[in-house]
């Protein structure tokens, strides 16, 4: 599988995440350091920042979805997030994830709190937040931040 371009439909299920990250963080601090964890192949969130010169690099632990990412113009980088090389983390200001699978949460949870970064996940809409993240309402999603 290749994905070679953003896709405005595919975005919409990312629109309110993205709007919460602008209207929080981005529009009072632009060039912050953002990092999306476990991207997979879901690249529009990561293409609409860059988009819109935002700073966004992503990683994942399956080197096709890198790769993938290069090809569309991305920062990239593989790692396994169970097991993480915590100095790839420590130049984000701001750390999200899309639909991240539940046992990777309390991880991902973890690498942001190390680097004492900003954390949002956008969970599958039928799951229910980690205990130890907060859930927020915005524009009808449930996101979960730190
Ligand atoms: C459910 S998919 C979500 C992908 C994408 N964010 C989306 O919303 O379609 C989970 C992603 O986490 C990645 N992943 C799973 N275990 C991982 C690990 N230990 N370290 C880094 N990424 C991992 C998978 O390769 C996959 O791309």
């Amino acid at each position: 599988m290749i994905i070679k371009e953003f896709k405005e439909e595919k975005f919409k299920l990312v629109k309110p995440l993205y709007n919460y990250i602008l209207d929080n963080y981005l529009l009072e601090n632009p060039d912050l350091q953002i990092l999306e964890l476990g991207v997979g192949f879901y690249f529009e969130m990561a293409l609409k920042l860059k988009q819109n010169n935002y700073n966004i690099t992503v990683m994942d632990f399956n080197q096709e979805a890198v790769l993938n990412a290069n090809y569309l113009g991305l920062d990239a980088f593989k790692d396994d997030l169970f097991n993480p090389n915590l100095k790839l983390y420590d130049s984000y200001d701001l750390m999200y994830s899309v639909r991240p699978p539940r046992d990777l949460q309390n991880d991902i949870a973890r690498i942001a709190k190390l680097n004492d970064c900003n954390l949002i996940i956008q969970p599958l809409s039928n799951e229910t937040a980690l205990e130890s993240l907060k859930p927020v309402c915005y524009n009808g999603k449930i996101l979960c931040k730190l």
